[in-house]
Parts: structure tokens; C-alpha cells; sequence
């Protein structure tokens, strides 16, 4: 199958809550997109919601990128890319506690079997998911790109660390190869038109998803992990990023790759909206700007969590040329328009 080689892009995971919306900003700035995602934590619904709202087909292959054979045959060989986008890695920081050696097969082995092929059929550029997971609790917010990284507190973390050193060994070896690693803080939201959003399977685990189920009225109530913390009203201080606007900062990693703007050929960009917030607060803000209820109470706090932490966003917003857009309440109103989208309330 042949495909304009400038313009492709292979979003691997591209059916998850960050990669479906990445697709569509990507599209909307004039690329061809290729989805490929094995569907083991996504539904086939994302790659459709993101059909509607750009208005055309875009390509979807179900393959596993630790299956590196697939991956080669379905993939690699059908189509030339200018980029990829790598998504396609688990993310629960629970899990991967319990689990380990899930989450160090999957997300290095995919990681591995992409740049093996990148290499293969020279594909020059790679964009990275990294965390903000990598930072630990830094002593001095907000983080830089430069804050020393901690030992992460979970194998997750370990994987977003050991993704981005196998990242930058393997640029240094590969003189055509670039790279560029975001590091996201807390993504939260969904797109405007309520057709793309998160969909965790289960109990969610994060912030967001809990108060829009807890405001649909399947929890109960929504617990607080702690308000004894040394912050201003003693729960945590986190960075929240409209799942867009990270979006966004996708296209502008790719394009800064293809147009050949790399100061390095490994580069790392924080993405955050550089303002702490603490969980009360998003909780209230939530309640104030949808008009509905989320009951909740205080509980113990939960192991593992960092107390504060946001981003410093300077270098994103000067050499990527990036910045939030969204304001945190109109992120919020899409978070709950998703919800009730997703319920049918
Ligand atoms: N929280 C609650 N109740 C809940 C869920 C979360 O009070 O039911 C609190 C947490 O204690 C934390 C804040 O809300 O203070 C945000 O928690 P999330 O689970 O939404 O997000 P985290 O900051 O723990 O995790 C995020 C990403 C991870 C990443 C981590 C590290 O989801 O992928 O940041 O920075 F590893």
C-alpha cells in the first residue's frame, strides 16, 4: 500500500484516551495517520469517534507491537512513515506493582520491536509517552526538564524511565534516528464534540474518571486520599492537562522532527499547564462548572502517591512552541459531557 512517506504518521496505541485524540489533532493538521493498537486496554469505538470527528476513514490495524513479525508484516512493510507516535504501553500504577514482569514485557518489548523496525525501514523520528512519574517527589518545583529523575516508586515508573535511556542509547547510536519524549503530567478531559474521551475498564483508578462516575451515579461517593499533606488545603498538588492540548504538543514534536528544528536528536519536553491544583479544588471546580454533585469523603492516603508536583513549562512553551490552551473548567465540562455521552444520561 503506498502512503505519502511526509506526512504518515504510525500512532501505535492510537486507540487509547491519549492516542485517538492525538490522531485527530493530527489529522486536523494535515497528516495521514495509521492506527495500530492490539485493543487490550481501548475499544474500537475510539478509532470510530475519531472517523466522525474528522469526517473520513482513517486506516486501523489490531496488531501487537511486541509481536515484532506482525508488527513488521501488517505494519512496517504496508506503509512508510515519516514518525511514530508511541502510546501503545499499559499504565496502571497499581497493577504494575503487582504485576512487574507484565508491565516490563509489554511496554519494553513493544518499545523495543518499534525502534528494531523504525531502524529496519528507515523511519527517522519517534515521540515518546513519558511521565511525570519519572521526577519522583523533586525537592525543588516546579520540575524542569533538568530535575535530577528519582528511582520511580513503581515498575510503571521504572518503564517510563527505562523507555526514555533505551530511547536516547539508541539515538545516539542511529545517526538518522530522532527522538523527542514528552512528559505528561496529569491528563485529564475529553474532546469538545463528546465523541472521543477516557474509557477505563473496571474501578477507575485516576482522579477524573472516579468524579465523573461518582457524578453519574456509579459510585458512591468518591474518596480523597488524604487531606494532611503540607499543602494548602492538605490534599496533593498535581498538574492537570487537557487531553487536547497534550495532544497538540504530539503534532508539534512530530512536526518539529520532520522539519528538522531539533536543537538535539533526543530532546525531552515537560507538558503541563505549569499550575498546581490541589484535589479539593478540582473536585469543587468539577461540582461548580457542570452544576452536579460529587459526594465524597476523606480517607487515608494512598501509598505511593507524591504530595505536590507540577511542571515547569518554559521550555515547551519556547523551543516547542507549545502552550494549554484550555482553561481547566472547560476541560472539565468536556470530562463530564464524555461521561454522560459514554452512560447515554
Ligand atoms: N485521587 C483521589 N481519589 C481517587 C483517585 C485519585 O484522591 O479516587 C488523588 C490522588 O491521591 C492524587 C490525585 O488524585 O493526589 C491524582 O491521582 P491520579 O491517580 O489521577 O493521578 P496520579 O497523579 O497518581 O498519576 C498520574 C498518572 C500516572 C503517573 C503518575 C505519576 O495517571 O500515569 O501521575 O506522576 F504515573
Amino acid at each position: 500500500m503506498s502512503s505519502n512517506k511526509n506526512k504518515t504518521v504510525l500512532v501505535a496505541g492510537g486507540a487509547g484516551y491519549i492516542g485517538s485524540h492525538t490522531t485527530v489533532e493530527l489529522i486536523n493538521a494535515g497528516y495521514d495517520v495509521v492506527i495500530a493498537d492490539n485493543l487490550s486496554n481501548a475499544d474500537i469505538s475510539a478509532v470510530k469517534g475519531v472517523e466522525q470527528i474528522v469526517g473520513r476513514s482513517v486506516p486501523f490495524i489490531q496488531v501487537d507491537c511486541c509481536d515484532i513479525d506482525a508488527l513488521r508484516r501488517e505494519v512496517f512493510g504496508k506503509y512508510s512513515f515519516a514518525s511514530v507516535i508511541h502510546f501503545a504501553a499499559y499504565k496502571a500504577v497499581g497493577e504494575s506493582v503487582s504485576e512487574p514482569l507484565k508491565y516490563f514485557r509489554n511496554n519494553l518489548q513493544s518499545l523495543l520491536n518499534v525502534l528494531t523496525l523504525m531502524k529496519e525501514f528507515d523511519v527517522p523520528n519517534i515521540v515518546f509517552s513519558s511521565s511525570a512519574t519519572v521526577y519522583g517527589q523533586p525537592e525543588v518545583l516546579p520540575a524542569t526538564e533538568a530535575t535530577p529523575r528519582q528511582r520511580a516508586n513503581s515498575p510503571y515508573g521504572l518503564t517510563k524511565q527505562m523507555s526514555e535511556d533505551i530511547i536516547q542509547d539508541t539515538v545516539a547510536a542511529v545517526p538518522f534516528f530522532k527522538a523527542i519524549a514528552l512528559r505528561y503530567f496529569n491528563p485529564i478531559g475529553a474532546h469538545p464534540s463528546a465523541l472521543i474521551g477516557e474509557l477505563p475498564k473496571g474501578v477507575p483508578a485516576n482522579l477524573v474518571p472516579f468524579i465523573t462516575q461518582t457524578a453519574a451515579g456509579i459510585r458512591k461517593e468518591l474518596s480523597i486520599f488524604g487531606d494532611d499533606y503540607g499543602t494548602p488545603d492538605g490534599s496533593c498538588l498535581r498538574d492537570y492537562i487537557d487531553v487536547v492540548d497534550l495532544a497538540r504538543a504530539h503534532v508539534a514534536a512530530v512536526g518539529r522532527m520532520v522539519e528538522n528544528q531539533s536543537a538535539e536528536r533526543y530532546e525531552i519536553f515537560n507538558i503541563g499547564i505549569g499550575r498546581p491544583v490541589s484535589v479539593l479544588e478540582l473536585v469543587k471546580l468539577f461540582e461548580e462548572v457542570n452544576g452536579v454533585p460529587v459526594p465524597h469523603k476523606i480517607v487515608a492516603r494512598r501509598p505511593g502517591d507524591v504530595e505536590k508536583i507540577w511542571a515547569a513549562t518554559d521550555k515547551a512553551n519556547e523551543v516547542l512552541g507549545w502552550h494549554a490552551e484550555r482553561e481547566l473548567g472547560d476541560t472539565l465540562r468536556a470530562a463530564w459531557a464524555w461521561e454522560k455521552h459514554v452512560r447515554g444520561l
